[in-house]
Protein backbone atom coordinates (compact mmCIF):
# COMPACT_ATOMS: atom_id res chain seq x y z
CA UNK A 1 0.00 0.00 0.00
CA UNK A 2 1.02 3.58 -0.23
CA UNK A 3 -0.57 6.32 0.89
CA UNK A 4 -1.57 8.64 -1.49
CA UNK A 5 -0.57 12.40 0.27
CA UNK A 6 -3.54 15.11 0.43
CA UNK A 7 -0.69 17.19 0.43
CA UNK A 8 2.31 16.01 -1.89
CA UNK A 9 3.61 19.23 -2.33
CA UNK A 10 4.03 19.94 1.28
CA UNK A 11 7.28 18.91 3.45
CA UNK A 12 9.24 19.89 6.50
CA UNK A 13 8.27 23.76 7.11
CA UNK A 14 11.70 26.17 6.51
CA UNK A 15 11.23 27.08 10.40
CA UNK A 16 11.80 23.87 11.22
CA UNK A 17 14.91 22.98 8.96
CA UNK A 18 16.59 26.19 9.78
CA UNK A 19 16.12 25.78 13.19
CA UNK A 20 17.57 22.83 13.11
CA UNK A 21 20.61 23.73 10.99
CA UNK A 22 20.86 26.86 13.36
CA UNK A 23 21.38 24.56 16.37
CA UNK A 24 23.65 21.87 14.59
CA UNK A 25 25.64 25.02 13.44
CA UNK A 26 25.96 26.52 16.88
CA UNK A 27 24.54 29.43 14.91
CA UNK A 28 22.47 32.67 16.43
CA UNK A 29 18.86 31.63 15.54
CA UNK A 30 17.11 34.68 14.00
CA UNK A 31 15.04 32.79 11.94
CA UNK A 32 12.09 31.08 13.42
CA UNK A 33 9.50 33.82 15.26
CA UNK A 34 9.78 32.57 18.71
CA UNK A 35 11.12 34.55 21.82
CA UNK A 36 14.75 33.85 22.86
CA UNK A 37 13.98 35.52 26.18
CA UNK A 38 11.65 34.38 28.81
CA UNK A 39 7.64 35.10 30.10
CA UNK A 40 7.19 37.65 32.85
CA UNK A 41 7.70 35.19 36.03
CA UNK A 42 4.38 36.62 37.05
CA UNK A 43 2.76 34.92 34.30
CA UNK A 44 4.79 31.84 34.94
CA UNK A 45 4.28 31.81 38.90
CA UNK A 46 -0.28 31.45 38.04
CA UNK A 47 0.38 29.06 36.13
CA UNK A 48 2.30 26.73 38.77
CA UNK A 49 -0.98 28.20 40.75
CA UNK A 50 -3.28 26.96 39.07
CA UNK A 51 -1.58 23.39 37.66
CA UNK A 52 -1.23 23.19 41.81
CA UNK A 53 -4.87 24.05 42.72
CA UNK A 54 -5.71 21.40 40.49
CA UNK A 55 -7.42 23.08 37.37
CA UNK A 56 -5.94 20.54 35.36
CA UNK A 57 -8.92 18.62 33.53
CA UNK A 58 -10.97 19.45 30.41
CA UNK A 59 -11.89 23.36 30.04
CA UNK A 60 -15.09 24.35 28.71
CA UNK A 61 -14.81 23.65 24.78
CA UNK A 62 -15.41 27.41 24.16
CA UNK A 63 -12.71 28.42 26.49
CA UNK A 64 -12.95 29.30 30.59
CA UNK A 65 -15.64 32.29 30.79
CA UNK A 66 -13.65 33.96 33.09
CA UNK A 67 -10.93 34.30 30.42
CA UNK A 68 -13.58 34.66 27.25
CA UNK A 69 -14.29 38.01 29.45
CA UNK A 70 -11.38 39.60 29.42
CA UNK A 71 -10.25 38.85 26.90
CA UNK A 72 -13.30 41.42 25.95
CA UNK A 73 -12.53 44.23 27.91
CA UNK A 74 -9.19 43.96 26.18
CA UNK A 75 -10.55 44.15 23.37
CA UNK A 76 -12.62 47.14 24.18
CA UNK A 77 -9.92 48.80 25.68
CA UNK A 78 -7.30 48.48 22.42
CA UNK A 79 -9.93 48.40 19.59
CA UNK A 80 -13.31 49.91 20.95
CA UNK A 81 -16.10 47.29 21.11
CA UNK A 82 -16.96 44.37 22.73
CA UNK A 83 -17.03 41.24 21.68
CA UNK A 84 -19.85 39.27 23.30
CA UNK A 85 -17.84 36.83 25.46
CA UNK A 86 -20.54 34.02 25.12
CA UNK A 87 -21.51 34.13 21.36
CA UNK A 88 -18.53 35.73 19.80
CA UNK A 89 -15.50 34.28 21.60
CA UNK A 90 -13.43 31.21 21.63
CA UNK A 91 -10.05 30.34 22.92
CA UNK A 92 -8.34 28.03 20.95
CA UNK A 93 -4.71 25.78 20.89
CA UNK A 94 -2.96 28.27 18.76
CA UNK A 95 -3.35 30.66 15.97
CA UNK A 96 -2.63 28.34 13.71
CA UNK A 97 -5.90 26.56 14.86
CA UNK A 98 -8.22 29.34 14.68
CA UNK A 99 -7.01 30.06 11.09
CA UNK A 100 -7.86 25.93 10.12
CA UNK A 101 -10.61 26.03 11.93
CA UNK A 102 -12.42 29.31 10.42
CA UNK A 103 -11.15 28.18 7.05
CA UNK A 104 -12.64 24.98 7.86
CA UNK A 105 -15.72 26.36 9.13
CA UNK A 106 -16.31 28.31 5.16
CA UNK A 107 -14.29 26.68 2.42
CA UNK A 108 -16.12 24.43 0.24
CA UNK A 109 -15.08 22.13 -2.20
CA UNK A 110 -13.70 23.90 -5.45
CA UNK A 111 -14.27 27.64 -3.17
CA UNK A 112 -11.45 30.35 -3.81
CA UNK A 113 -9.63 31.82 -1.14
CA UNK A 114 -7.27 34.88 -1.88
CA UNK A 115 -3.89 34.48 -0.06
CA UNK A 116 -1.76 37.38 -0.02
CA UNK A 117 1.34 36.79 -0.37
CA UNK A 118 4.30 36.91 0.72
CA UNK A 119 2.49 34.61 3.39
CA UNK A 120 2.67 32.84 6.32
CA UNK A 121 2.88 28.78 5.18
CA UNK A 122 -0.41 27.49 7.69
CA UNK A 123 -2.38 29.86 5.10
CA UNK A 124 -2.15 27.26 1.76
CA UNK A 125 -2.85 23.50 3.55
CA UNK A 126 -5.78 24.95 5.31
CA UNK A 127 -7.26 25.56 1.80
CA UNK A 128 -6.22 22.40 0.27
CA UNK A 129 -7.35 20.38 3.27
CA UNK A 130 -11.00 21.39 2.58
CA UNK A 131 -10.68 20.92 -0.71
CA UNK A 132 -10.78 24.89 -1.58
CA UNK A 133 -8.54 26.47 -4.54
CA UNK A 134 -5.57 29.08 -3.26
CA UNK A 135 -5.52 32.00 -5.15
CA UNK A 136 -2.54 33.84 -4.87
CA UNK A 137 -2.25 37.71 -5.10
CA UNK A 138 0.93 39.24 -4.99
CA UNK A 139 1.51 42.67 -2.30
CA UNK A 140 3.43 45.44 -3.95
CA UNK A 141 7.41 44.26 -3.72
CA UNK A 142 9.03 47.86 -2.53
CA UNK A 143 6.80 48.08 1.03
CA UNK A 144 4.66 45.08 1.30
CA UNK A 145 1.37 47.26 1.29
CA UNK A 146 -1.47 45.73 -0.97
CA UNK A 147 -2.37 46.08 -4.20
CA UNK A 148 -6.38 46.41 -4.42
CA UNK A 149 -7.40 46.85 -7.62
CA UNK A 150 -5.11 43.65 -7.99
CA UNK A 151 -7.55 41.93 -5.34
CA UNK A 152 -10.35 43.27 -7.13
CA UNK A 153 -8.80 41.23 -10.28
CA UNK A 154 -8.51 38.48 -8.14
CA UNK A 155 -11.64 38.50 -7.30
CA UNK A 156 -14.42 35.85 -8.97
CA UNK A 157 -17.94 34.40 -8.46
CA UNK A 158 -16.14 31.52 -6.89
CA UNK A 159 -14.27 33.85 -4.34
CA UNK A 160 -15.25 32.68 -1.11
CA UNK A 161 -12.56 34.17 1.54
CA UNK A 162 -9.86 36.00 1.88
CA UNK A 163 -7.16 35.50 4.21
CA UNK A 164 -5.17 38.86 5.40
CA UNK A 165 -2.46 39.08 7.60
CA UNK A 166 -1.35 42.66 9.50
CA UNK A 167 1.18 43.30 10.93
CA UNK A 168 2.33 41.05 8.54
CA UNK A 169 4.79 38.38 8.68
CA UNK A 170 6.75 38.73 6.95
CA UNK A 171 7.01 42.13 5.95
CA UNK A 172 6.30 44.16 8.74
CA UNK A 173 4.18 46.45 7.12
CA UNK A 174 0.91 47.60 9.03
CA UNK A 175 -2.52 48.15 7.41
CA UNK A 176 -3.99 51.64 7.38
CA UNK A 177 -7.60 52.00 8.32
CA UNK A 178 -7.85 52.86 4.57
CA UNK A 179 -6.74 49.74 3.83
CA UNK A 180 -9.62 48.14 6.03
CA UNK A 181 -12.06 50.45 4.10
CA UNK A 182 -11.01 49.26 0.72
CA UNK A 183 -11.36 45.94 1.60
CA UNK A 184 -14.66 46.31 2.83
CA UNK A 185 -15.68 48.21 -0.49
CA UNK A 186 -14.68 45.13 -2.65
CA UNK A 187 -16.78 42.62 -0.58
CA UNK A 188 -19.45 44.56 0.13
CA UNK A 189 -22.82 42.66 -1.15
CA UNK A 190 -20.40 39.32 -1.83
CA UNK A 191 -20.53 36.19 0.40
CA UNK A 192 -16.58 36.47 1.30
CA UNK A 193 -15.55 35.93 4.43
CA UNK A 194 -12.40 36.72 6.11
CA UNK A 195 -9.79 35.55 8.06
CA UNK A 196 -7.88 38.08 9.80
CA UNK A 197 -4.69 37.15 11.24
CA UNK A 198 -3.62 39.78 13.74
CA UNK A 199 -0.92 37.24 15.51
CA UNK A 200 1.22 40.71 16.12
CA UNK A 201 -1.80 43.21 17.02
CA UNK A 202 0.51 44.13 19.59
CA UNK A 203 3.82 44.63 18.15
CA UNK A 204 3.13 47.71 16.13
CA UNK A 205 5.89 50.65 15.85
CA UNK A 206 6.17 54.38 15.48
CA UNK A 207 3.47 56.04 14.40
CA UNK A 208 1.63 52.88 13.29
CA UNK A 209 -1.41 51.37 15.58
CA UNK A 210 -3.36 47.91 14.50
CA UNK A 211 -7.03 48.68 13.27
CA UNK A 212 -8.61 45.44 14.27
CA UNK A 213 -11.04 44.03 11.16
CA UNK A 214 -13.37 42.93 14.10
CA UNK A 215 -13.70 46.63 15.14
CA UNK A 216 -14.46 48.20 11.54
CA UNK A 217 -18.43 48.62 11.51
CA UNK A 218 -18.75 46.37 7.85
CA UNK A 219 -16.07 43.65 8.17
CA UNK A 220 -16.66 42.67 11.60
CA UNK A 221 -19.50 40.72 9.96
CA UNK A 222 -17.97 38.69 8.00
CA UNK A 223 -14.45 38.49 9.76
CA UNK A 224 -13.19 35.66 11.81
CA UNK A 225 -10.26 37.56 13.64
CA UNK A 226 -7.63 35.22 14.68
CA UNK A 227 -5.18 35.99 17.66
CA UNK A 228 -2.03 34.36 19.76
CA UNK A 229 -1.26 34.71 23.64
CA UNK A 230 1.86 32.87 22.59
CA UNK A 231 3.19 35.92 20.14
CA UNK A 232 2.40 38.67 22.34
CA UNK A 233 3.19 37.39 25.84
CA UNK A 234 6.59 35.19 24.54
CA UNK A 235 5.14 31.95 25.22
CA UNK A 236 4.88 30.29 21.67
CA UNK A 237 5.13 26.91 22.81
CA UNK A 238 2.22 27.30 24.86
CA UNK A 239 0.27 27.08 21.91
CA UNK A 240 -2.82 29.22 23.05
CA UNK A 241 -5.07 32.18 21.01
CA UNK A 242 -8.23 33.69 20.27
CA UNK A 243 -11.43 33.73 17.58
CA UNK A 244 -13.36 36.35 17.84
CA UNK A 245 -16.48 36.34 15.42
CA UNK A 246 -19.97 36.95 14.94
CA UNK A 247 -22.34 34.88 16.42
CA UNK A 248 -23.61 33.13 13.35
CA UNK A 249 -19.76 32.60 12.50
CA UNK A 250 -18.43 31.82 15.72
CA UNK A 251 -21.25 28.63 16.05
CA UNK A 252 -20.01 27.19 12.96
CA UNK A 253 -16.16 27.90 13.97
CA UNK A 254 -16.95 25.98 17.11
CA UNK A 255 -18.48 22.89 15.35
CA UNK A 256 -14.83 22.07 13.80
CA UNK A 257 -13.16 23.79 17.38
CA UNK A 258 -14.69 21.14 19.29
CA UNK A 259 -13.80 17.92 16.90
CA UNK A 260 -9.53 19.76 16.27
CA UNK A 261 -9.28 19.83 19.53
CA UNK A 262 -12.41 20.21 22.14
CA UNK A 263 -10.76 22.75 24.70
CA UNK A 264 -7.63 24.45 25.19
CA UNK A 265 -5.47 23.50 27.92
CA UNK A 266 -7.32 24.90 31.66
CA UNK A 267 -4.59 26.22 34.05
CA UNK A 268 -3.54 28.61 31.20
CA UNK A 269 -6.47 29.73 30.38
CA UNK A 270 -7.03 30.45 34.34
CA UNK A 271 -3.87 32.24 34.48
CA UNK A 272 -4.04 34.56 31.30
CA UNK A 273 -7.48 35.31 32.69
CA UNK A 274 -6.08 36.96 35.87
CA UNK A 275 -2.76 37.78 34.29
CA UNK A 276 -4.83 40.03 31.99
CA UNK A 277 -6.30 42.07 34.72
CA UNK A 278 -3.60 44.41 34.15
CA UNK A 279 -3.74 46.25 30.92
CA UNK A 280 -0.27 47.62 30.93
CA UNK A 281 0.99 44.15 30.69
CA UNK A 282 0.18 44.11 27.04
CA UNK A 283 0.18 47.88 26.62
CA UNK A 284 3.63 47.86 26.96
CA UNK A 285 4.67 45.28 24.78
CA UNK A 286 5.03 48.13 21.78
CA UNK A 287 7.88 49.52 22.94
CA UNK A 288 9.60 47.04 24.45
CA UNK A 289 9.87 45.58 20.79
CA UNK A 290 10.49 49.23 19.55
CA UNK A 291 13.40 49.39 21.35
CA UNK A 292 14.22 45.69 19.99
CA UNK A 293 13.45 46.92 16.28
CA UNK A 294 15.45 50.14 16.94
CA UNK A 295 18.29 48.17 18.16
CA UNK A 296 18.45 45.49 15.71
CA UNK A 297 17.59 48.01 12.51
CA UNK A 298 20.56 50.23 13.85
CA UNK A 299 23.20 47.83 13.85
CA UNK A 300 22.12 46.36 10.21
CA UNK A 301 22.62 49.56 8.60
CA UNK A 302 26.55 49.24 9.57
CA UNK A 303 26.14 45.86 7.69
CA UNK A 304 26.25 45.40 3.42
CA UNK A 305 22.20 44.32 3.56
CA UNK A 306 19.56 47.31 2.38
CA UNK A 307 17.09 47.61 5.44
CA UNK A 308 13.53 47.31 4.35
CA UNK A 309 11.50 49.40 6.86
CA UNK A 310 9.42 47.10 9.59
CA UNK A 311 6.46 49.18 11.31
CA UNK A 312 4.95 45.56 13.03
CA UNK A 313 5.42 41.92 14.07
CA UNK A 314 8.72 41.29 15.66
CA UNK A 315 10.91 40.37 11.88
CA UNK A 316 13.35 42.51 9.59
CA UNK A 317 13.76 42.06 6.09
CA UNK A 318 16.94 42.74 4.70
CA UNK A 319 17.70 43.01 0.90
CA UNK A 320 20.80 41.72 -0.63
CA UNK A 321 20.22 41.68 -4.50
CA UNK A 322 22.53 44.55 -4.74
CA UNK A 323 25.44 42.56 -3.45
CA UNK A 324 24.78 39.14 -5.27
CA UNK A 325 22.82 36.87 -7.61
CA UNK A 326 23.14 34.10 -5.32
CA UNK A 327 19.23 32.25 -4.34
CA UNK A 328 17.98 33.64 -0.74
CA UNK A 329 18.07 29.89 -0.03
CA UNK A 330 21.62 29.36 -0.08
CA UNK A 331 22.51 32.61 1.28
CA UNK A 332 20.53 31.31 3.81
CA UNK A 333 22.47 28.01 4.69
CA UNK A 334 25.64 29.79 3.63
CA UNK A 335 24.96 32.36 6.60
CA UNK A 336 23.78 29.49 9.27
CA UNK A 337 26.90 27.37 8.31
CA UNK A 338 29.74 29.90 7.78
CA UNK A 339 28.73 32.54 9.37
CA UNK A 340 26.84 31.35 12.40
CA UNK A 341 23.44 33.36 12.01
CA UNK A 342 20.42 31.84 10.83
CA UNK A 343 17.99 33.70 8.95
CA UNK A 344 14.72 32.45 7.08
CA UNK A 345 14.91 33.15 3.02
CA UNK A 346 11.53 35.14 2.11
CA UNK A 347 11.28 33.15 -1.33
CA UNK A 348 9.44 30.68 1.06
CA UNK A 349 6.89 32.54 1.56
CA UNK A 350 5.43 32.53 -1.94
CA UNK A 351 3.75 29.60 -4.02
CA UNK A 352 5.67 30.07 -6.45
CA UNK A 353 8.94 30.49 -4.75
CA UNK A 354 10.06 33.83 -6.08
CA UNK A 355 13.26 34.83 -5.39
CA UNK A 356 13.32 38.89 -4.61
CA UNK A 357 16.82 38.59 -2.11
CA UNK A 358 15.25 39.25 0.62
CA UNK A 359 15.71 36.93 3.57
CA UNK A 360 13.94 37.18 7.17
CA UNK A 361 15.41 38.04 10.24
CA UNK A 362 13.69 37.92 13.93
CA UNK A 363 14.48 40.05 16.13
CA UNK A 364 12.36 38.84 19.09
CA UNK A 365 15.76 38.05 20.57
CA UNK A 366 18.21 39.30 23.84
CA UNK A 367 20.44 42.23 22.56
CA UNK A 368 23.31 39.84 23.67
CA UNK A 369 22.24 37.88 20.80
CA UNK A 370 21.02 40.57 18.69
CA UNK A 371 24.61 42.25 18.87
CA UNK A 372 26.57 39.10 18.31
CA UNK A 373 24.53 38.21 14.94
CA UNK A 374 25.14 42.21 14.10
CA UNK A 375 28.97 41.01 14.45
CA UNK A 376 28.74 37.86 12.74
CA UNK A 377 27.09 40.20 9.78
CA UNK A 378 29.81 42.45 9.41
CA UNK A 379 31.53 39.66 7.11
CA UNK A 380 28.46 38.98 4.96
CA UNK A 381 31.49 39.84 2.44
CA UNK A 382 33.64 36.46 2.96
CA UNK A 383 30.43 34.13 1.99
CA UNK A 384 29.31 36.35 -1.36
C1 LIG B 1 1.49 35.35 10.85
C2 LIG B 1 1.39 34.23 11.81
N1 LIG B 1 0.20 33.67 12.04
C3 LIG B 1 0.05 32.65 12.91
C4 LIG B 1 1.13 32.15 13.60
C5 LIG B 1 0.93 31.00 14.57
O1 LIG B 1 0.50 31.43 15.83
P1 LIG B 1 0.33 30.36 17.00
O2 LIG B 1 1.68 29.97 17.48
O3 LIG B 1 -0.49 31.05 18.04
O4 LIG B 1 -0.39 29.18 16.42
C6 LIG B 1 2.39 32.69 13.37
C7 LIG B 1 3.58 32.10 14.04
O5 LIG B 1 4.70 32.28 13.62
C8 LIG B 1 2.52 33.76 12.47
O6 LIG B 1 3.71 34.33 12.25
Amino acid sequence: MSLRSKLPHIGTTIFTVMSQMASEEGAINLSQGFPGFGADPVLLDLVGKYTREGFNQYAPMAGIPSMRKILSEKTQLTQGYFPDPDREVTIVSGATEAIFSAVSAIVRVGDEVIILEPAYDSYEPAILLNGGIPVYVPLNSTDFSVDWEQVEIAISSKTRAILVNSPHNPSGFVWAENDLNALANLIRDREIYVVSDEVYEHITFDEKRHFSLGAHPELKEKTFVCGSFGKTFHVTGWKIGYCIAPPALTEEFRKIHQYVTFSTVTPIQYAFAEYLEVPDRYLSIPSFYQGKRDFFAKGLKETLFEVIPSHGSFFQLVSYGHLSEISDRELAEKMTRKLKVACIPVSVFYANKKDDKIIRFCFAKTNEDLSKGIERLQNLRSIL
